[in-house]
């Protein structure tokens, strides 16, 4: 089974992990290298080897490790921003643009599927978005007005494929679903049979850039590349993006039904947040998978009460004989609405970035497929604008603010404490962790299911922020750019790249010894 940046453990995550088929070369000049083998990562690597570029994916876990692995994966061009803020902040042609671009990446996948056959439950399906009082149901009749403003067809429905009340119900069609972890790996090996490289447990740790060429260090080598893509769902480092994207946790439940009615279509409730309802068989049994809850990364003290709420919810409306799988994962919100794709702000020409997906990180990954390939190939791309990361406005201060944080001091050299003392003083049950002051220093201590306590800095090291316990998750979050790190400091999700400082405990007798 592969491993994913949280405890639980997801619907899909029941595969072997990606056996890669050649290895990278450190004396190669590359023509592009992508950091990150989610579904973008490995979608653009397909296009662009495609297309006759010679590309290396560097992937500091498994492929799959982050949200391409905890998606529920719905593929929209009824998107989570609704219309209405993409029309009021791009303007009616932009958004039109905006439909067009994500009807091709579905196309894309579809085509994929196709001319591939790859085995990945991929389906057509309906979307239906639906109101339960009257406040909703004026905001759907705006989300729908703006929709056919677009050209996204839709109908209203007397009718919803679920148990579920509601007062009114759009449907749009032309939607899709599928198992994302099948998809990727059948997509990464058909990379590889057009001479793409794979490298899997391989952080990158540094990167430098001369005479256009970038050199990547990374755990295992270092590699030299013409073009570079951060495919990392946030780029590393200190950059304007991470100020224009806020990252936030879904919660995600896939269960069985004990009277098999299990909904046709995508469903979508317009609460805030919302839930979101489909259905998927894998490996021959069929699964209601429902999510929400969501909130913004570290904060929220209760994680697990999300599921519990999220738990709640599906059982007012279905006869739930099981919960399978319960899961989380992380998302980044931006600013206007829509998803930052193209060259990555404060760098060269030669390097680019895909993030702020918001909520249709399986539908925009195959959107920065296609941009990130068309850029890098002719220049150009007719999505260049609407996506571009450029499109932010520098801030007065900044370089200032970069300067003042990027060098994380290293407070806890040479300092340790006694475990019995600090384990009185957090009085923790197994599994949960806190922030703590103890003796004038302030402690990131956490209880794992053995008994054992873990003591690290709670300074995140990107930019000094204080990380905060996700006790569903048994990770560090931090509130302010969404790293996040195990339970012992290790870093699971960027923008950091560096991992929480250690702190030494020592038992009593040692302390005596
Ligand atoms: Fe930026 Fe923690 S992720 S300060």
């Amino acid at each position: 089974m592969i491993t994913r940046d949280g405890a639980y453990v997801s619907l899909w995550q029941d595969m072997p992990v990606y056996e890669t088929q050649r290895k990278p070369s450190s004396t190669l000049l590359y023509d592009v290298v992508i950091v990150g083998g989610g579904i973008t990562g490995i979608s653009t690597a397909l296009l662009l080897q495609k297309s006759g570029k010679n590309c290396l994916v560097l992937e500091a876990h498994n492929i799959g490790f982050g949200t391409s692995g905890g998606t529920t994966a719905h593929l929209n061009t009824l998107l989570d921003n609704p219309y209405t803020t993409i029309i009021k902040n791009f303007g009616t042609d932009q958004a039109k643009l905006v439909v067009q671009a994500t009807r091709e990446a579905i196309h894309l996948i579809k085509h994929h599927v196709q001319d591939y056959s790859i085995d990945c439950g991929f389906e057509e399906a309906s979307a239906f978005l639906f109101s339960q009082d009257e406040k909703q149901s004026k905001e759907l009749d705006d989300i729908a007005k703006a929709c056919e403003e677009v050209g996204l067809n839709l109908q209203y429905t007397s009718s919803i494929p679920s148990p579920i009340p509601f007062e009114k119900a759009i449907r749009v069609e032309e939607q899709a679903k599928f198992h994302p972890l099948k998809y990727i790996y059948a997509l990464a090996k058909q990379f590889e049979a057009l001479g793409g490289t794979i490298l899997q447990y391989s952080r990158v740790n540094n990167t430098t850039e001369e005479d256009d060429i970038i050199e990547i260090e990374s755990e295992s080598s270092t590699f030299k590349t013409k073009k570079l893509i951060y495919a990392t769902h946030i780029p590393p480092s200190i950059n304007l993006l991470h100020l224009r994207c806020s990252p936030w946790r879904s919660y995600a439940m896939a269960v069985k039904l004990k009277d098999g009615k299990y909904p046709d279509g995508l469903l979508y409730d317009m609460y805030d947040p919302y839930h979101y309802y489909r259905t998927q068989v894998v490996d021959g049994e069929r699964y209601l998978i429902a999510g929400g809850e969501d909130h913004k990364t570290g904060h929220e003290a209760n994680t697990e009460k999300c599921f519990r709420q999220l738990e709640s919810t599906i059982r007012r409306y279905f006869d739930v004989s099981e919960i399978a799988y319960q899961w989380s994962s992380q998302y980044f919100e931006p600013t206007d609405g829509l998803p930052y794709i193209g060259h990555l702000p404060g760098h060269s020409e030669n390097v680019y970035v895909a993030t702020g997906y918001g909520g249709n990180g399986m539908t925009f990954s195959s959107v920065a497929a296609i941009v990130l390939r068309d850029l890098i190939n002719t220049g150009e791309s007719i999505y260049a604008d609407l996506f571009s990361p450029s499109r932010i406005k520098p801030i007065a201060g900044f370089v200032d603010f970069i300067e003042h944080n990027a060098d994380v001091v290293k407070q806890f050299i040479g300092k340790w404490f006694a475990t019995e003392e600090l384990d009185g003083v957090a009085g923790l049950a197994q599994g949960e962790g806190k922030v703590v002051k103890y003796n004038g220093e302030v402690i990131a201590l956490s209880k794992d299911s053995d008994g054992t306590l873990h003591a690290v800095s709670p300074v995140c090291t990107h930019m000094k922020c204080s990380v905060a316990w996700n006790l569903a998750e048994q990770t560090w979050d931090c509130p302010c750019h969404g790293a996040r790190y195990s339970a012992d400091g290790k870093v699971v999700t960027g923008p950091a790249s560096r991992d929480l400082e250690p702190i030494e405990l020592r038992t009593l007798s040692e302390k005596e010894n």
